[in-house]
């Protein structure tokens, strides 16, 4: 098997991308054979597409401040980030992991290596209708596959390998259930991740830094192509190994958006509400620090005193769930006025966290935006306890 590195001149937005790998393999003297599998970098791909932004233009809302803010990130980067995302499972000082498409990405694929100075590339906006367009433009007849490659690690594993975004004429994952292993057992769960593997091969002469090369082509690899160009396989979270050992495979759901998606969040929590006495039905969503929302609804009690209101019930939730830090919380009513949280409740939220966002709003979703602090100013704490 062969891996030749197709140098280029710098891609810039707007570039014909298929047309500057034609000429590229042209004055190389490369010339794409039948069974060739071509590997094109998805920074390369999306920044053909002009999916370059610079940071300049972006203007970050209240609530990407507070998750840049809380991540130790750009809040005009945060902004893209929530721009681009489905969900957020969580993240670390500098980066937050998302869900994207049933993917997980680092900062929802957004790069800065390889972009203009103040400027990210975004990932590129269909990789799957590219690699179906680069086959038919550059294959002209002959059987040749595309693949659109990117770089991820693994957990606990320092450095990157190669990941298919997308993959047309060939087949992504082979599936080797029912094939012999060497003492004659039958293979029962191991499946091939063929264009995964692909990509790394061709990042050892692709780079990843100022090579200039953008593309490979793999030749005599012992491969079938097909005619396949389907999406990736993927599957589910909950079914997913990482993602629930690290309970992120179900609810509580992982955030996704700004102030409103948190309000719906909340809305929807309302839902869940037990409030036959005063019939006054109060949602409450938190956002942990972890990235993940706890919602609750207000549980009202015959003994008027045993009630418990929303946020307080949310509080328990993400307690009882091992997250002791917090971001921001909506609460939301059924009322045209957007809903406060009680003395107790500024109490007990404080105890986790005095910078807490609280978001405050109404049915028809207006809302009023303080920090806890200064919703309970010279709050009682534990610091105000000498021994702690
Ligand atoms: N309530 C909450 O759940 N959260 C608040 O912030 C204000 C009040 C509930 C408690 C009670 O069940 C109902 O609203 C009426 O007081």
């Amino acid at each position: 098997m062969q891996v030749l590195g197709i140098k280029t001149d710098l891609i810039k937005p707007g570039d014909d991308l298929a047309d500057k790998l034609e000429k590229a393999m042209n004055d190389a003297d490369l010339a794409l054979q039948d069974g060739d599998i071509l590997v094109v970098s998805e920074s390369t791909l999306a920044t053909a597409e002009g999916r370059l932004v610079y940071l300049e233009d972006v203007e970050p809302s209240p609530m990407a401040r507070l998750m840049a803010e809380r991540y130790e990130k750009d809040p005009r980067e945060m902004q893209l980030i929530l721009e681009e995302s489905d969900q957020i499972v969580g993240g670390i000082p500098g980066v937050v992991l998302t869900l994207r498409e049933g993917f997980l990405y680092p900062n929802a694929g957004i790069d800065n290596s390889n972009a203009p100075p103040g400027s990210v590339v975004l990932f590129p906006s269909h990789p799957l209708a590219s690699a179906r367009q680069i086959r038919e433009r550059l294959g002209k007849g002959r059987n040749i596959a595309v693949i659109i490659g990117d770089s991820r690690t693994h957990p606990l594993r320092l450095g990157c390998v190669g990941v298919a975004l997308a993959c047309a004429g060939l087949d992504a994952v082979e599936d080797a259930r029912g094939q012999r292993d060497l003492f004659g057992r039958e293979l029962k769960i191991t499946r091939k991740a063929v264009a995964d593997n692909l990509v790394s091969a061709a990042q050892i002469v692709m780079g990843e830094g100022d090579e200039g090369i953008p593309a490979a082509i793999i030749r005599d690899a012992p491969l079938r192509l097909s005619e396949s160009a389907e999406p990736i396989p993927s599957i589910p979270p909950q079914d997913c190994m990482y993602m629930g050992a690290l309970g992120c495979g179900s609810s509580p759901r992982p955030y996704a958006g700004g102030y409103d998606a948190l309000i719906e969040q909340a809305k929807e929590a309302m839902k869940g509400a037990y409030a036959p006495y005063s019939g006054f039905k109060v949602g409450a969503a938190l956002l942990g620090r972890s990235g993940r929302i706890y919602g609750a609804g207000n549980i009202e009690n015959a003994a008027s005193g045993a009630g418990i209101c929303a946020e307080r019930a949310a509080l328990a939730r993400a307690v009882a769930s091992g997250e002791k830090e917090f971001l921001a919380v909506a609460v939301v009513g059924t009322s045209d006025k957007p809903v406060s949280p009680c003395g107790l409740c500024r109490q007990s939220l404080m105890e986790f966290g005095e910078d807490i966002t609280v978001i405050m709003s109404n049915s028809a979703g207006e809302a009023m935006v303080a920090k806890l602090s200064d919703l309970l100013p010279a709050a009682f704490t534990g610091r105000c306890i000498n021994h702690i």
